[in-house]
């Protein structure tokens, strides 16, 4: 549990509207703010900021909440994730007070692993022990420079030498263990090294703290070639980038992604500085939007086999994802592009990034090269998936000069490529209308709801629950009618799973200092959205009271015992029809 305090104090530093800035840009509109929602794609701005109540809400797409829903979801954070991330904005430490997720300090960790990082370059360059790690190195071609550069170590091939050094230095078997650094043996709870036998790349983080490692086996005797660090309190695999310490120094034009750590090490050794690599994972959105903070255009450099040239379909998407140009690179003539660089020298490398393919070109040639184009039949359906690839093409000079340049390719007429690519894209727009429309009617009927799967089949009582939790989250006095009249309504009544379980969650902090906010501790972003929804239907009425909120818990109440009697169910329309004629009230 995080002190409420803090957790106002957060809240109260970080106005939704700066926060909200940060993903959508905001006009004024009247006493709130509007904006395009960044959670779906829309043409006219249906996201509204209400800056007295610093809460958001989506007319379009449902999703709303306070600052910190707003966080989680851009994000993608747990609640105290988001609450971490609002704090660093403003310069506050959130400490959770967990209980069974134990505290770490965060500083303790990089200390160790840096410790853990010189014992094991102190291994390679001065052990005995060292000696196989010395003789890969110097196989796989790495200098004393560039070893020292990217502070490479060996990894003895030993279970008990790095524990009691760094036990030795009073670090725990708890933290030791919680930094992926030791295990802790299931058969007899004694603990050993993690790593053994490993050529051992530090990954660092772009501040220069020592958050993990990756280790490359110096010989066969292990069928995992590299073990990396799982994801650790300082450590989140899917968020970093090898080398981007010195990558974001000299990527403003470009940056070279690669899969391998000795890729990007060879790569540095030959000059090209601004080369970085994922972490043993393919590609995530989070790094492909820490790229684009750093640079203009991603040179993608996978190995040149099948698996890294389709790995390199998904980094284009990703990447054009974040507004970011991108191109691809393949290493002819080499596995990968560390192999590449031995084999042919930086400067044949220059020229292959010169002569990287385009976004475009790479996906053209994909389809290319599955047709036969000679052929009359293979030309047509080659044609048809290009048209389908134009038609995702948004901006029209961009998609001219495309049609030319196939159009001259393949010898047909640019007029019927262009005609050819307009149907579908007036098709795709058909099925988006048609889409909205749908997801609309959904909405008003309450069928697919996610997240209360139950309401559609029992509108009144769901929808009377959704009022009740309303009141209860607007005013103190309902809270304070509830706790003195426990009788009124008890988590017996819900007919909903889901009005029970939030009915449960915020009695169970009604009893003191309430804070809405604390719900998101047990809740999902959408689940969070859903709160603001019901709010936003009883904001605008002006009886909001005990009165009101009586009427609804004896109707609940009495809808309770009816729907054990009888499990009416309504047809669609009906329940539009419903639907309708509350939102008017
Ligand atoms: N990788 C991994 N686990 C494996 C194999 C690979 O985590 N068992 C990750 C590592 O991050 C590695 C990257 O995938 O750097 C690329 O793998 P691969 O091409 O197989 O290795 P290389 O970088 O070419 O390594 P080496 O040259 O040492 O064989
Ligand atoms: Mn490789």
């Amino acid at each position: 549990m995080i002190d409420q305090k803090i957790v106002e104090e957060i809240k109260a530093r970080n106005p939704i509207e700066d926060v909200m800035a940060q993903y959508a840009s905001l006009k004024r509109a009247g006493s709130n703010m509007i904006c395009s929602c960044p959670f779906h794609s829309e043409k006219t701005p249906s996201c509204t900021v209400f800056l007295a109540r610093q809460s958001f809400y989506c007319f379009g797409c449902g999703a709303g909440g306070d600052v910190i829903s707003l966080v989680r979801r851009a994000e993608g954070l747990e609640y105290t994730e988001a609450l971490e991330y609002l704090g660093r904005r403003v310069g506050i430490d959130v400490i959770t007070s967990d209980s069974d997720a134990p505290r770490f300090d965060k500083r303790r960790f990089y200390e160790m692993n840096k410790a853990a990082a010189r014992f094991f370059r102190d291994i390679l360059f001065n052990d005995p022990a060292g000696a196989m790690g010395r003789e890969y190195a110097s196989r796989r071609g790495l200098s004393e420079e560039i070893i020292k550069h990217f502070g490479i170590g060996y990894a003895p091939d030993s279970f008990s030498a790095l524990h009691p050094y760094l036990k030795n230095l009073g670090y725990t078997d708890e933290e030791m263990n919680a930094a992926f650094l030791v295990g802790i043996s299931s058969k007899n709870g004694r603990p050993f090294d993690m790593f053994r036998k490993r050529l051992m790349f530090p990954i660092i983080d772009v501040s220069g703290n020592v958050i993990a490692f990756g280790g490359r086996i110096v010989d066969d005797s292990d069928a995992r070639k590299y073990l990396n660090s799982s994801d650790t309190p300082v450590f989140r695999k899917r968020k970093n980038l090898y080398a981007l310490r010195y990558a974001k120094n000299t990527c403003a034009e470009k940056m070279i992604l690669c899969e391998g750590y000795m890729d990007v090490i060879s790569l540095h050794a030959a000059g090209f500085e601004n080369a970085v690599a994922t972490l043993g994972t393919a590609i995530t959105p989070d790094q492909a939007r820490l790229m684009a903070k750093y640079t203009k255009k991603v040179v993608i450099c996978y190995d040149s086999d099948a698996a890294g040239q389709a790995a390199a379909e998904k980094a284009i998407r990703l990447i054009t994802e974040t507004g970011t140009e991108s191109s691809v690179l393949n290493v002819k003539g080499a596995k990968d592009p560390d192999e590449f660089i031995k084999k042919f020298g930086a400067p044949a490398f220059s020229k292959l990034i010169g002569e990287s393919k385009s976004k475009f070109r790479f996906t053209l040639d994909g389809i290319l090269a599955k047709y036969d184009v000679k052929d009359t039949d293979g030309k047509v359906r080659a044609l048809s998936e290009i048209c389908k690839m134009l038609a995702g093409v948004y901006s029209s000079a961009e998609r001219d000069i495309y049609t030319r340049e196939i159009a001259e390719e393949l010898g047909v007429n640019p007029e019927a490529i262009e005609a050819d690519t307009k149907k579908i894209m007036r098709r795709l727009e058909r099925e988006r209308k048609n889409k909205e429309r749908d997801d609309a009617l959904r909405e008003v009927s309450g069928i697919g709801d996610r997240v209360n799967p139950e309401f559609v089949s029992n509108v009144y009582a769901a929808n009377t629950e959704e009022q009740i939790i309303a009141l209860l989250l607007l005013m103190q006095e309902n809270r304070d009618l509830l706790i003195k009249n426990p009788e009124m309504l008890t988590k017996d009544d819900f007919v909903t799973d889901f009005g029970r379980k939030l009915f449960v969650a915020i009695m169970q902090r009604a009893d003191g200092e309430f804070v809405e906010s604390d719900l998101g501790a047990e809740l999902n972003v959408d689940e969070m959205s859903r709160l603001e929804a019901m709010k936003m239907k009883r904001y605008n009425l002006s009886e909001n009271g005990e009165k009101e909120f009586t009427e609804l818990c004896a109707a609940l109440r009495a809808e309770g015992r009816k729907k054990s009697v009888t499990d009416k169910e309504l047809s669609a329309s009906e329940l539009a029809e419903y639907f309708l004629s509350i939102n008017k009230k």
